[in-house]
């Protein structure tokens, strides 16, 4: 079969790194994109190792509509075409709407929702001229719900799941462009401690976890057949279901539970932008440091009940 031509945004990392090792695996030809030189770099280098038709690596900000215009041009410059687009660069802020500094709230919507359109904007015209070719976007579980201190992220979500729904309606003349969304739950990358912070305590992947090779299996598989994407566990589906169906129950509920699941109490509180406004990529990695999850679990429960005695 002919390599073909793929496209990640946030390929130095997780999600985004998986995906590319992954096409790497089934010898495509490879477009990196993040805003970490270095970072991309390592994973080019594991990529032509891991048999890849070649290796292209794109320093860009996909909120930068100017940067992504040039990054598509160069791939179309280098290749003729494109094939599959994986939008999968994203960032995190944790804390109260208030209290989360506005150009680190703007910052996520500008790389999770208008990164991603940016992204469209300039592969659409490609992929419509083709009159082929598919993009995969990863969304989040999160775009289907409200949780506690993440509405930067929230908000993102629930746009980038519009902005699929979007892109199916206005392209149904052209029936051989697939449009995919993929929405993990959690998943043990990097994100959480590259995450902004500004609340009372950091963020980890929540039960179950999943590895990011799990998740780039299913981006690629949405590739060539949309209907597979979507929630990538059943846990996603049982939260969505309370979110929707009992949602005075999930409302009282979600934030005692988002603080034994989905933080971790014990690590330290490092407050600040992580890699919001700008790439730390010495953080970035294919994989996170969370260890298992419920031990996370039992370790808050410990620690809630430490805080509830102290308080007494
Ligand atoms: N991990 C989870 O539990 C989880 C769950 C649900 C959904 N997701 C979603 O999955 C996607 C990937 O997340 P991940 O967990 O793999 O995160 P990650 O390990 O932190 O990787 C994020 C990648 O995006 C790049 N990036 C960040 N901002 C960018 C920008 N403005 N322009 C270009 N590249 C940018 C990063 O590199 P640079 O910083 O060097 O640019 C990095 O390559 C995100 O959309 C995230 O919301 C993750």
């Amino acid at each position: 079969m002919t390599a073909r031509v793929v496209l990640v945004t946030g390929a130095s990392s997780g999600i985004g790194e998986a995906t590319a090792r992954l096409a790497a695996q089934r010898g495509e030809h490879l477009v990196l994109l993040a805003r970490g030189r270095d970072a991309l770099g390592r994973v080019a280098a594991d990529c032509d190792e891991l048999g890849a038709a070649s290796t292209t690596v794109t320093v860009a900000d996909v909120a930068d509509d100017d940067a992504v215009r040039r990054a598509v041009a160069d791939a179309m410059a280098r290749h003729g075409r494109l094939d599959v687009v994986v939008g999968a660069a994203g960032v995190v802020a944790y804390g109260r709407i208030e209290d989360v500094p506005v150009d680190v709230f703007d910052g996520v919507l500008a790389t999770n929702l208008t990164g991603s359109a940016n992204l469209v904007r300039h592969v659409l015209p490609v992929l419509r001229e083709q009159e082929e070719g598919s993009i995969v976007l990863v969304g989040s579980v999160i775009g289907h719900m409200a949780v506690p201190d993440m509405a930067a992220y929230v908000l993102s979500k629930w746009g980038l799941r519009g902005l699929v729904r979007q892109l199916r309606v206005d392209n149904r003349d052209r029936p051989r462009l697939r449009f995919g969304y993929v929405a993990p739950g959690g998943v043990d990358t990097p994100i959480y401690e590259q995450a902004a912070t500004y609340g009372d305590a950091v963020g980890r992947p929540p039960f179950p976890v999943q590895a990011p090779e799990r998740v780039a299996a299913r981006v690629l598989a949405t590739v060539d057949r949309p209907w597979r994407g979507g929630q990538t566990s059943a846990a996603n589906h049982v939260i969505r279901l309370g979110f929707s169906a009992l949602p005075w129950a999930y409302d009282r509920m979600v934030g005692p539970l988002f603080t034994v699941a989905a933080q971790d109490l014990v690590r330290e509180v490092v407050r600040g932008p992580g890699n919001v406004l700008a790439s730390r990529q010495e953080h970035n990695a294919l994989h996170g440091t969370h260890g298992n999850a419920l031990a996370a679990v039992a370790r808050n429960l410990v620690e809630v009940g430490r805080r509830r005695r102290k308080a007494a």
